[in-house]
């Protein structure tokens, strides 16, 4: 990772944001790329406007290695607080002052929080938000199920304790390349637990639930999934919503999938989470 601006350290970019003077126009937004899709901005300010607050809050693009450059912008100019998406989850785990339980656990985070001291506090929301949506709105039964967890990214790291949690009877971490998800069953210690394979190492084999947390939707692409393991009962979820779910969830019906849903309600989830943290606020 060559992220770091003029050649500081993750810990030295951290000390200079803190001794950044506090602008008293706070600012509150996502970060990633691509980003112009977000419907983050939308949900923030709609729940502001319930509590008659006006919330800044931004969709701010930064692309693959600029993330500390876009975010020394941000906390220069009253940043309090962000989430973080596609690619930065992992870069945005370096600058924390301190982190939550899970998001040490997984490595990665996507809710960052400025203190008025300028620390940094870090969590990731990622499964929390997708494990409520299954068991709560999609009354889901997670237990006892086979889960297939396609994509090694930032995004599916979040997701694996919570998942386990809830004691389905085996989960496979699958990617294209096999390196990547066993790398983050290592660093999770997660090796015993579950499985890591090949994409193509999947094929024959049916779930109960295929979670798509590969950035393949973001390209407009269906991932490079073998055709059986969807089934007429499986369960089909993309972390992405909108337009970026799209390839996937009309792939997953076409092969006939029970039922087929996208992140929507994770994102919603995870946005509620947030604003708490930085308002003291639990939205409805
Ligand atoms: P992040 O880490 O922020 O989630 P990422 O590092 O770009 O983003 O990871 C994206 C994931 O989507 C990776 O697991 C990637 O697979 P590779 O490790 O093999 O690159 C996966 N991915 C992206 N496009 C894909 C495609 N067309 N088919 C299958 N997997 C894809």
């Amino acid at each position: 990772m060559s992220d770091w601006r003029s050649g500081m350290t993750p810990e030295e970019f951290r000390d200079k944001l803190a001794l950044l003077p506090k602008n008293p126009r706070k600012r509150y937004g996502v970060i990633g790329y691509p980003i112009k899709h977000s419907a983050s901005p939308k949900i923030h300010r709609h729940w502001g406007e319930q509590y008659n607050k006006r919330i800044r809050y931004d969709a701010i693009e930064a692309p693959a290695g600029h993330f500390s450059e876009v975010a020394y912008d941000f906390f220069l100019y009253g940043g309090r607080g962000l989430n973080v998406t596609v690619p930065h989850k992992q870069i945005a785990f370096r600058i924390c002052n301190e982190l939550s339980e899970r998001a040490r656990a997984c490595g990665a985070v996507n809710l960052l929080e400025q203190r008025k001291d300028g620390t940094f506090v870090g969590d990731n929301t990622d499964g929390a938000g997708l494990v409520r949506d299954l068991t709560v709105n999609q009354k889901l039964d997670i237990s006892g199920i086979h889960i297939a967890v396609i994509g090694a990214g930032g995004a599916a790291r979040g997701l694996l304790l919570p998942l386990l949690e809830l004691a389905p009877a085996s989960l496979v971490l699958a990617n294209r390349s096999i390196k990547r998800a066993q790398q983050i069953a290592s660093e999770l210690q997660l090796a015993d637990a579950i499985e890591t394979c090949a994409m193509r190492k999947l094929a024959n084999r049916h779930f109960d639930l295929v979670i798509n947390a590969t950035s393949a939707g973001l390209q407009g692409r269906i991932p490079t999934i073998p055709t059986e393991i969807i089934l007429q009962d499986s369960t089909c979820y993309d972390l992405a919503y909108g337009k970026a779910a799209n390839p996937f969830m009309s792939y997953a019906k076409r092969k006939g999938a029970a039922r087929v849903l996208d992140g929507w309600g994770m994102l919603v989830e995870q946005a509620a989470e947030s604003f708490e943290v930085w308002h003291r606020l639990r939205p409805d």
